[in-house]
């Protein structure tokens, strides 16, 4: 007995240490991404971004794409035509084509499946991310949320390259905030937009059944409103009786 004691209270100690570290992760102030799951029209802009800047080296294998023709409302032939790779077939899993050990060799770390980021990570710490990439003064790409990211800027052609304003903190040297050094080919405003439209696809591959869930769910709560209301209309009527 003492002894599942002491197990139960060292894994809420595990469980409060990991929650812990996840703050500390990201203890850079994030930005709201206020992504709307029922916008269908951004999901599938998001579906397209995620192709053409992605899978080069991110896969989505818990994702097919015959799923996603259905729930973005494109059809198997447009999806095959904008989003497929030559070679892959309607029924494939969004696989990736390079090997994780390449990957590691390529960029010093293989570039995680994305599947579930949305639900590990939260939308808006992904908005903040891809908002948030920088040029060292090294002159490599680094990031404010994921500090020294193996990831470098794919969308830097759209945002442009920010550079950093670095104040002391503590002796530390920190990054203040980000200033455009660059203009992209979108202005802020665009690419924040463009940013949204990824990260609501991202929202969508983490959880493909959310939008189907909350529709039932009202459903539910609308019968069990009529539920309760039909057994204490019951009740009375069966207590007329006793009383
Ligand atoms: C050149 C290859 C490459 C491309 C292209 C790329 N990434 Fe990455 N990505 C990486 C690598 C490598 C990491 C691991 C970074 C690290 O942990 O240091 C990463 C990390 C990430 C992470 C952080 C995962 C986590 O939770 O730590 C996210 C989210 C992400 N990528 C999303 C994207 C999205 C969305 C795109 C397309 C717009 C994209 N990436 C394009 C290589 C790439």
């Amino acid at each position: 007995m003492n002894k599942n004691v002491l197990i139960m209270l060292c894994s809420l100690v595990a469980l409060a240490g990991v929650s812990g570290s996840a703050i500390a992760a990201g203890d850079a102030a994030l930005e709201h991404a206020n992504v709307n799951i029922r916008d269908t029209a951004a999901a599938q802009r998001g579906a397209r971004l995620f192709v053409n800047y992605c899978m080069s080296c991110h896969s989505a294998s818990y994702m097919r794409y015959n799923r996603l023709a259905e729930d973005l409302g494109l059809g198997e032939d447009l999806v095959k035509e904008h989003l497929m790779f030559a070679d892959a077939k309607i029924g494939d899993t969004m696989e990736v084509a390079m090997r994780p050990a390449d990957g590691e060799a390529w960029l010093g770390k293989a570039p995680p499946d994305l599947s579930l980021t949305a639900r590990a990570r939260g939308t808006d710490w992904l908005y903040t991310y891809f908002l948030s990439f920088y040029r060292d003064e090294a002159g490599s790409w680094n990031n404010v949320v994921l500090p020294n990211a193996s990831m470098p800027h794919v969308l830097w052609q759209l945002q442009g390259i920010q550079e950093p304003v670095i104040v002391e903190h503590d002796g530390q040297p920190t990054v203040e905030r980000l200033e455009l050094a660059q203009p992209g080919m979108q202005s802020p405003e665009d690419y924040e937009e463009t940013v949204r439209d990824l990260v609501t696809f991202l929202e969508y591959l983490g959880e493909p059944a959310e939008l189907k869930r909350r529709n039932v769910g009202i459903w539910v709560l609308l019968f069990l409103v009529v539920f309760a209301l039909t057994s204490y209309a019951l009740k009375a009527e069966y207590w007329r009786d006793v009383h």
